[in-house]
This record gives C-alpha cells, sequence and structure tokens, in this order.
C-alpha cells in the first residue's frame, strides 16, 4: 500500500491543518476530511455516511465527536463510530504524522 502523502515536513503539515478547523483534502478520486488536535491528526470521510453532508463544514465536540452540520447525527473521531443517528460508521483512515509530512494510508 502506497500511502498519500501530505505537506513536506512536520511544520508544514502543522501550518497548513489548522488546529479544531477541519480541512478537506483531495486525495486521488477521494475527498477527505483533516482535522488536528495538538499533533493528533484525524482523517476521515469528507461526506457524511448518513446522506453525503460535508463533513469539512461538521463541528467537532469535547468528547471527540464529529458533528455533521446537516442531522447532526455524531461519530467518533477516532473509530468512526456513529455515536448518534441510524446509519453506517463513518470511514477513518490512519495517518502518521512524519518528518517529511503526513502519510495517509488509504484502502
Ligand atoms: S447527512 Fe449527516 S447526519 Fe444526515
Amino acid at each position: 500500500m502506497h500511502p498519500f502523502h501530505f505537506g513536506s515536513s512536520k511544520e508544514d503539515v502543522l501550518q497548513a491543518i489548522p488546529e479544531r478547523k477541519i480541512k478537506k483534502l483531495v486525495a486521488g478520486k477521494k475527498l477527505l476530511a483533516v482535522l488536528r488536535i495538538g499533533e493528533l491528526i484525524h482523517v476521515f470521510d469528507a461526506q457524511c455516511p448518513h446522506r453525503g453532508a460535508d463533513l469539512t463544514q461538521a463541528n467537532i465536540n469535547r468528547a471527540g465527536e464529529i458533528i455533521c452540520p446537516l442531522h447532526h447525527y455524531r461519530f467518533d473521531m477516532t473509530t468512526g463510530d456513529v455515536r448518534s443517528g441510524y446509519c453506517p460508521p463513518l470511514a477513518v483512515y490512519r495517518s502518521e504524522l512524519k518528518d517529511n509530512g503526513l502519510h495517509i494510508y488509504l484502502p
């Protein structure tokens, strides 16, 4: 598996992804949403698994949940599990912040 690569250094990535703001990232044909909390990075599908709303417009809460802007379903930002609502889980992707940038492992 070839990781998708973003940024050229750790500092680059930290600067390009403002903390607690969700950034949209195009990785090939995939639209991803990237959320940074400190140096912890969460990568997930930019489309809500319920009806496809844009999750880069989502809110996040202190419980580590992503709240969809459309029907307010809530997803665990680490596992993608549905915490509130009825739909499949949100696809989340493993990533690593390295000295040469962010590596995102897509299936
Ligand atoms: S589209 Fe996200 S909760 Fe309905």
